[in-house]
């Protein structure tokens, strides 16, 4: 993971680098560190986050330099093995975000040469090996290192010899170039310079670049130049922002009543009676697609296994959800199959992986995903964006729902393909969706329910989630945020599958959130309820305003309103994803960056 940035203008290097290292550190938090050149290579790096770091970094003058945000692969959380690093003459530095497969072999050949390495990571190698091929040129040298290396790289580097320059390469990790007027940045994300521009170029893999104030110089894996397309990015700097709320966390979880308006426009139309992609989208879903495989990991599979739900009853087409990382290599792959990979962030290594293997396959693959210009819309035949505005918490919300949303609109697109929708049930559907905001908004004024719910679960040892049909990747969803925030142990289940283990574990220590919809199994998770009760355990129940009888069975109600609505699921999601909220919150936990993990996962 990682999050890397460089800077090269006319403003004070080390306010922007700290500046954008803030608005990284969700790929990481182990430690960060930032190099700028001040007539000599100036270097400062630490454990610890960045703005827990910051006030020790000493003023350095320069305005060309690097840095980074650690989430550690190789080498312990330490301020040895934090970025940037060094080559022995401590005149060039470079941060790094993936792995270097072959850094042990490449080490032992370097230490022969004289090298003399400080740390335990891999990408310590890269310093070493560009200085020892170093006569003068950067990118040259660049090059030439990149070719000795196997694994995963972004890398950004920079040489006290040639101060006005930093030179940029990839290859399965992102690097975006941002384009300013007299200044240029590099970074993982384009949130790390937004403030500063919304002109972008994204590198592909394998390529190279050169980058001045006034010059972006790109070369493919050839070398040869080439010209990039800039791209305008209308997301708003005021979409990473807290904006007054305590937490990303939060304010993206208040962000839904817009985001869900963003993704349901433009692809919805009461008066056209239609659901409209990109055309490369509908070519794809005309095809003939015998069945689908839906590969993600974390909540994008879990918005996965809600897809299966929704496509499979509006269509007879089955659809097979699996996790990217078992999909990569054990996954069965047909050539009428569709693979739809689900990333927020479109640089899940797993994801990305089972991608490539599918294509390999010769499957025809889609993609929904949050960000503009990402691997998985480089490598897909097709992509949808989620139009959610960037997503800082690490664990993921309003990218959940957005990505649940799209996948029904994919039912019925594929509904209306098959000719099993006719266009009063269309229409019926279309005006449901655009009633979903409303819904949401409802949720968001009940907070106070939620908080004193929460106030039952905060010293919780383990908490169950349960659910039938959709509302069972739901309960997976609502144990995830749960578990990742707050650290309380919490499992989500099918609610049938209960008596087939799990209730093993019920006590009267126990707690279990129970998702009640009025649909066919209503009758069957009531039952399952009393089953637990029996057990002492406590049983709160999400149920719908108009439902009368849960109260009678369950400890707590938590309420939402959302009629017959065909996705209730989403209301319900922003009830599970408040009550992690609070819990965590009450917990007094890091909610934004919890222990151990990071926004994005670009390694295996
Ligand atoms: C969610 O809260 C997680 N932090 C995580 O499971 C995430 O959904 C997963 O890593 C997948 O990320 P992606 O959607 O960017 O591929
Ligand atoms: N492998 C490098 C390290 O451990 C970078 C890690 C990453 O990109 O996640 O420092």
């Amino acid at each position: 993971m990682c999050g890397i940035i460089g800077y090269v203008g006319f403003r004070d290097a080390r306010t922007v680098l700290i500046e954008s290292l803030k608005r990284l550190d969700y790929r990481g938090y182990d430690s960060a560190g930032i190099a700028i050149i001040d007539k000599k290579l100036k270097i400062f790096k630490d454990k610890g986050e960045i703005v827990k770091i910051e006030k020790q970094i000493p003023q350095m003058k320069g305005t060309t330099g690097v840095g980074h945000t650690r989430w550690a692969t190789h080498g312990a959380v330490t301020k040895e093995n934090a970025h940037p690093h060094l080559s022995c003459d401590k005149k060039i530095a470079i941060v790094h975000n993936g792995i270097i497969e072959n850094f042990n072999i490449l080490k032992e050949e370097l230490i022969k040469k004289g090298h003399t390495f400080l740390s335990d990571t891999d990408s310590e190698v890269i310093a070493h090996l560009i200085d020892d091929i170093y006569k003068g040129n950067l990118e040259e040298a660049m090059i030439a290192a990149t070719k000795k290396i196997k694994g995963s790289y972004a890398i950004v580097a920079i040489s006290q010899d040639e101060p006005l320059k930093i030179v940029g390469v990839r290859k399965e990790s992102p690097l975006v170039i941002g384009v300013g007027d007299s200044e240029n940045f590099l970074a993982s994300d384009i949130t790390a310079f937004l403030k500063y521009t919304n002109r972008v170029m994204f590198l592909n893999d394998g390529e190279l670049c050169v980058i001045t104030a006034n010059t972006i110089r790109v070369y493919d894996k050839n070398q040869r130049p080439i010209t990039k397309k800039e791209e305008l990015i209308t997301w708003d700097i005021k979409d990473s922002e807290k904006s007054g709320f305590p937490h990303f966390m939060l304010k993206e979880i208040y962000d839904q009543p817009e985001t869900v308006h963003h993704v349901l426009r433009g692809r919805i139309s009461e008066i056209e009676e239609t659901i409209t992609f990109p055309e490369q989208v509908e070519k794809l879903l005309k095809n003939e697609i015998t069945s689908i495989h839906i590969v993600a990991c974390g909540t994008s599979f879990y918005a996965g296994l809600a897809g299966k739900y929704l496509i499979e009853q509006l269509t007879n087409i089955s659809v097979f959800t699996e996790l990217a990382s078992e999909y990569r290599y054990f996954g069965t792959r047909n050539e009428n199959s569709l693979v739809i990979a689900i990333t927020q962030s479109g640089e899940t290594a797993d994801t990305l992986a089972a991608l490539r293997e599918a294509q390999l396959s010769g499957c025809r693959t889609l993609v929904i995903t949050n960000v503009i210009g990402s691997t998985a819309t480089r490598i897909a035949d097709g992509y949808i964006l989620q139009q959610s505005g960037p997503e800082i918490g690490v664990a993921a919300t309003k990218t959940f729902t957005s990505q649940i949303i799209l996948l029904f609109l994919i039912a019925l697109k594929l509904s209306i393909i098959q000719k099993k929708l006719g266009s009063n049930e269309l229409y019926n559907y279309i005006v449901q969706l655009k009633a979903l905001p409303r819904y949401v908004r409802d949720i968001l004024q009940r907070s106070n329910d939620i908080i004193a719910i929460a106030k039952q679960l905060k010293d919780a040892t383990s908490v169950f989630f349960i659910g039938r049909g959709i509302n069972y990747p739901l309960s997976l969803e609502g144990a995830l945020k749960l578990k990742e925030i707050s650290y309380i142990h919490a499992e989500g289940f099918a609610a049938g599958e209960l008596k087939h283990g799990p209730f093993a574990l019920l006590t009267d220590e126990t707690s279990v959130v129970a998702i009640v919809t009025q649909d066919e199994t209503y009758e069957k998770i009531l039952a399952n309820i009393g089953e637990i009760k029996a057990r002492g355990s406590k049983v709160i129940a999400i149920a719908e305003d108009k439902d009368s009888e849960t109260e009678k069975h369950a400890d707590f109600m938590l309420r939402f309103s959302a009629g017959s609505h065909v996705l209730q699921c989403i209301p319900i999601t922003v009830v599970l994803q408040l009550l992690a909220y609070h819990v965590a919150h009450l917990r007094k936990c890091p909610i934004d960056k919890p222990r151990n993990l990071a926004k994005s996962v670009t390694v295996e």
